[in-house]
């Protein structure tokens, strides 16, 4: 599914929550995203992937309006970013990558400063944060310094905190990174519960493993262009669903087909250690970006 048709599925127009067109962010000769186009459906779970330095955190930070941009434009929930900044603003929550949590305060106390950053009144703000607590695990940690918490519950008080104003829109720029496999597997269901409760999100990660479990679609960025952009098992189609790993030579070689036929053909053709798997994301990053996921190959 190309850009032009996305929004259309099954014959029903589904409603975009985010439309960004011709994004352009520029940091003096640098072009960190140059003529982004993007649109994102209301309920849906978007990854972003891309090579460091791709534009990534640059696009989450002019659409969560934490930095300006130099040209396009960009519209949340029916909100023109540079007309109605604030009625878009109100709409969205952002999880940056470094949780900016106040390490002077409790978790209630930063839960309560947000609040009042949104002008969430006494009462409904208690029940908020009682409520979201609940639901994240998160009672027994609410009256102890930041600092106490791992980074795991860190990053999810950081997430009850952006969630407090009923946000329509999260966006989470890589947020498993750096935690413990239980702790990933955690916020994944966390991530899940949102977005099954009705909150789009849209989140930026390097664990391939991470967007095949979690997105409805992923968007290949690379150069600050959006170079691919469709559900998972799409992108690997596009590539060759079949895959054959030949290890000779101590270099293992790579080729996509289309069936298990025509990859069986080629596999006898070969020598060496051959094997025949699934296409996977991982495959897809590397044949559109030709680097290796996080670097260069
Ligand atoms: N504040 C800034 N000043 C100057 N250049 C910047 C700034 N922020 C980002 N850039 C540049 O813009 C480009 C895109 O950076 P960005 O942080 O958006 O990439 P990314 O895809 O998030 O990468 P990573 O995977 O490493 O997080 C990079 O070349 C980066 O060096
Ligand atoms: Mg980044």
């Amino acid at each position: 599914m190309d850009a032009a048709s996305e929004g259309d599925r099954g014959g029903l127009r589904m409603e975009n929550i985010i439309e960004i067109k011709g994004l352009v962010k520029r940091f003096g000769d640098k072009t960190a995203v140059d003529g982004l186009d993007l649109s994102v459906r209301k309920g849906e779970l978007f990854g972003f992937l891309g090579p460091n330095g791709a534009g990534k955190t640059t696009t989450l930070r002019c659409v969560s309006t934490l930095t300006g941009f130099d040209s396009g434009s960009i519209v949340v929930a029916g909100f023109d970013l540079l007309k109605n900044p604030a009625e878009a603003k109100s709409r969205m929550g952002v999880i940056q990558q470094q949780v900016s949590l106040d390490k002077d305060l409790t978790i209630r106390e930063n839960m309560i400063s947000h609040a009042m950053y949104h002008d969430i009144g006494k009462a409904e703000r208690n029940k908020r944060i009682k409520e979201l607590s609940d639901f994240f695990g998160l009672e027994e940690y609410l009256d102890k310094p930041v600092d106490s918490l791992s980074g795991g519950w860190k990053k999810r008080a950081a997430i009850v905190c952006t969630m407090l104003h009923h946000p329509e829109v999260l966006f989470l720029d890589e947020p498993t990174s750096g935690l413990d496999i239980n702790a990933r597997r955690l916020l994944w269901d966390v991530i899940k519960n949102l977005n099954d409760d009705g909150t789009t999100i849209i989140l930026t990660t390097h664990y391939i493993e991470e967007a095949e479990a979690l997105c409805d679609r992923v968007g290949i960025i690379d150069k600050g262009k959006i170079i691919a952009l469709d559900d998972p098992q799409s992108l690997c189609e596009r590539v060759g669903k079949v895959a054959v790993e030949c290890h000779s030579g101590g270099k293992t070689d790579y080729r996509y087909f289309k069936s298990r036929e025509e990859a069986n053909t080629y596999a006898s053709s070969l020598e060496g250690d051959v094997s025949i798997r699934a296409t996977n994301l991982e495959d897809v990053f590397v044949e559109m970006t030709g680097k290796s996921v996080g670097g260069q190959k």
